[in-house]
């Protein structure tokens, strides 16, 4: 008999992943009905998630009541929160988690798979505090001491980012040359997640398998690379220069909104001194691929398809 999977965040980034990957693998999707919450169920990728057999409903983490009749019937949560940067973001983030455990719990909800992140302000003695990690973190611990089993997984900088936030940009003056810019180390390998693609296998290998992974978190990345490697793959790829160059702090935080500055400056400090996951990243990131049965999406395959310089 089938049993549902409720997928919190089903139109975002994460729990799109999630949905799409349940409800294209034959296996899964024999397993598992889905029910994809969204805040507005008239969007596109609403009737994206519905045209491929998701049940689609109306729920807001802003409104604990609407979680616990979303969740209704379901054996598993998926949970992926938004971060909002702004003074509330570490509070909010936080509730809206804590929100998500307890109406499951109250829902008799069996398993809660909760993306998750380490907790910078702890790995570094208190010089970094993250607001978007710190708050999963200590949700993590907190849905740990509830009465429902959970698993976690933790996803790496997404490869996204390089069409975006990190995406090489013309050197003026300079025909065919590109920089990234940045402040964290260029030597130091980071892990990198096609969240689109990826994102849901990882889930996906917890779902399979939900007794095997109990109490335990999934580093959600397909290999590490530092910011010199992969300016030096985009460049093999589109023929054109493609450097790393290390920015003044001063100048990267004037490309941010206030509210965020400390936030990401902190991040990317974080990674750059103590590695994304802390010390033993690239291990914990080894181990969660070998527990992975599906295909994951390289560095080299995503850059090629999707990475364009004009
Ligand atoms: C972070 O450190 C505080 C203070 O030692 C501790 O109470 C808390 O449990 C830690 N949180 C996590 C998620 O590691
Ligand atoms: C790359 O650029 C070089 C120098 O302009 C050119 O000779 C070569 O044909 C280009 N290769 C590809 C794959 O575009
Ligand atoms: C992780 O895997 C890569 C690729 O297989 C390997 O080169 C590296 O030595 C491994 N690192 C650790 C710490 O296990």
């Amino acid at each position: 008999m089938s049993q549902l999977l409720v997928i919190v965040g089903a139109t975002g980034q994460q729990g799109g992943s999630v949905a799409n990957f349940v409800l294209s693998d034959p296996v899964l999707s024999a397993r598992y009905k889905v029910r994809a919450l969204t805040r507005d169920t008239t969007k596109p990728a609403a009737d994206a998630l519905r045209a491929k057999g998701a049940e689609v409903v109306q729920a807001d983490l802003e409104d604990p009541a609407s979680l616990k009749a979303a969740f209704a019937g379901a054996s598993t949560v998926f949970a992926a929160t938004k971060t909002v940067y702004d003074e509330q973001a570490k509070a909010r983030e936080l509730r809206q988690s804590k929100d998500v455990a307890d109406a499951a719990v109250a829902a008799g909800v069996q398993y809660l798979i909760y993306s998750t992140q380490v907790h910078c302000e702890n790995v570094s003695g208190g010089k970094y505090p993250v607001a978007a990690y710190d708050s999963k973190a200590e949700a993590e611990a907190y849905i740990r001491s509830l009465p429902i089993k959970s698993a976690f997984y933790a996803p790496a900088t997404f490869m996204q980012n390089l069409l975006a936030g990190m995406a090489p940009r013309p050197v003026p003056d300079q025909p065919a040359v590109y920089a990234i810019a940045n402040i964290f180390a260029g030597d130091r390998p980071y892990p990198w997640l096609d969240v689109a693609a990826d994102a849901g296998k990882f889930v996906g290998a917890i779902l399979a398998n939900p007794d095997k992974f109990a109490g335990k978190v999934l580093y959600a990345g397909s290999g590490m690379a530092t910011m010199d490697e992969i300016a030096a793959k985009i460049s093999a790829q589109t023929n054109k220069t493609v450097k790393y160059v290390l920015m003044s702090e001063e100048k990267f935080r004037a490309y941010l909104p206030p509210a965020a500055q400390d936030a990401i400056v902190n991040m990317f400090l974080f990674c750059s001194e103590h590695g994304y996951y802390g010390p033993d990243s690239e291990r914990l990131v080894n181990e969660s691929i070998a527990e992975v049965p599906y295909k994951l999406t390289s560095l080299e395959e995503y850059i090629a398809a999707n990475v364009k310089l004009a």
